[in-house]
Parts: C-alpha cells; sequence; structure tokens
C-alpha cells in the first residue's frame, strides 16, 4: 500500500517549487497572483524558506516520490500559519492530502507547538474538507478588499 511521509526540506528540492511556483491551476487556489515569477525570485523564497531558523518545512513524500509540501510558519502570540500543496495534481482527491495534514499535526506535537490556523479560499472545498476532516475549525471570515488576488478567506484553527 502506498504511504506518505514527512522529511524536512532540503536544497534539492528546488526544482520541485520552480514547478509549482508557475503552474496556474495551484496559483489560483493559493496565492492567486498569476504573473510568471522570475527565476531570482525562486531562488529567494526558496532559500528563504530552507535558512529559516522559526518555520518548519517538510517535503510530501508518496512512498519515495516527492508530491508536495506543507508548512507551520512563526506567527504572533505562538500561532503558527500552515499551508499546504500537493504540486503533483495526479494525486489529488485520494486521501493523501489529510493523510499529509494529520502527520504535520503530529510533528507539532512533538515541536511543542499548540495553536496552528490556516487561510483557505471559500471555493477551495477539496482543501476546506481536508481541514475540517483533521480537525480544523472555521472562525472567521477575513476580508482583504485591497487584495485583487485574494479578496477574502476563511481562517480556519486547531488548538490542542
Ligand atoms: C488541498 C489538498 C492539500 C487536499 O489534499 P487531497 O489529497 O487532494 O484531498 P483529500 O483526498 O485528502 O480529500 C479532501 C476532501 O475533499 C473531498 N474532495 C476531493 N475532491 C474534491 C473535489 N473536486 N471537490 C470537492 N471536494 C472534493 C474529498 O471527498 C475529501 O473529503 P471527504 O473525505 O470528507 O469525502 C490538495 O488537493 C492540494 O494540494 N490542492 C492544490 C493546492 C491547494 O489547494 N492547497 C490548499 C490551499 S489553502
Amino acid at each position: 500500500m502506498s504511504k506518505i511521509t514527512l522529511r524536512k526540506i532540503k536544497f534539492t528540492d528546488k526544482k520541485y517549487f520552480t514547478r509549482w511556483w508557475r503552474d496556474e491551476e495551484l496559483l489560483k487556489l493559493t496565492s492567486g497572483v498569476l504573473e510568471l515569477i522570475s527565476d531570482k525570485d525562486v531562488e529567494k523564497y526558496f532559500l528563504a524558506m530552507i535558512k529559516s531558523s522559526v518555520d518548519h518545512h517538510f517535503i510530501i513524500l508518496l512512498d519515495k516520490n516527492v508530491i508536495g509540501h506543507i508548512s507551520l510558519i512563526k506567527k504572533k502570540a505562538s500561532w503558527y500559519e500552515t499551508q499546504i500543496i500537493i504540486g503533483e495534481k495526479q494525486y489529488w482527491g485520494k486521501g493523501f492530502g489529510t493523510k499529509a495534514i494529520q502527520l504535520l499535526l503530529k510533528k507539532a506535537k512533538s515541536l511543542n507547538i499548540s495553536k496552528i490556523y490556516l487561510e483557505v479560499r471559500p471555493t477551495n472545498i477539496r482543501a476546506f474538507k481536508s481541514y475540517e476532516n483533521s480537525g480544523f475549525v472555521k472562525t472567521e471570515i477575513k476580508e482583504y478588499p485591497e487584495n485583487k488576488y485574494l479578496p477574502q478567506t476563511l481562517r480556519m484553527e486547531l488548538e490542542t
């Protein structure tokens, strides 16, 4: 049976992000910013991720294959924001995202992180359901009228 695991991000993973951050379908579900990201910016954002001493970035593996990325980003007052993408789209809708979130919650526990939230597009039902099935609860509708790419999100929280 196929197995999902998480491992720490490493330098050689940049090639996956270069592809995922240029995938229009993925961008429409996440940042909404469809302008082509430059090689220089990919390098900048990737290095920021890999060098961070406070955030936690994990690669999602299906058996030995890289299929996505999941993270815990340090925010104010001991809250962490989580973000997930399964970049290899043929693996959507097979329960792997939900499994990766559940593994992340175990990692969070071992890191003594107990307050986790996320923001999701109200139209991203697949993501919303996988968060809800993992215990996240909708707490707020967030309006960003000045952000033309993502004017509204749902905030979901999990406190363990
Ligand atoms: C969001 C994401 C991580 C979910 O992981 P996944 O493995 O595809 O989802 P799962 O198979 O675990 O299924 C999640 C739920 O959505 C449901 N679902 C699956 N496909 C769906 C679809 N097309 N429309 C609506 N619901 C759907 C499933 O039935 C399941 O709910 P259920 O178990 O209550 O029936 C993954 O699809 C992804 O990375 N998408 C692109 C990036 C993205 O949207 N990231 C999140 C940004 S907030």
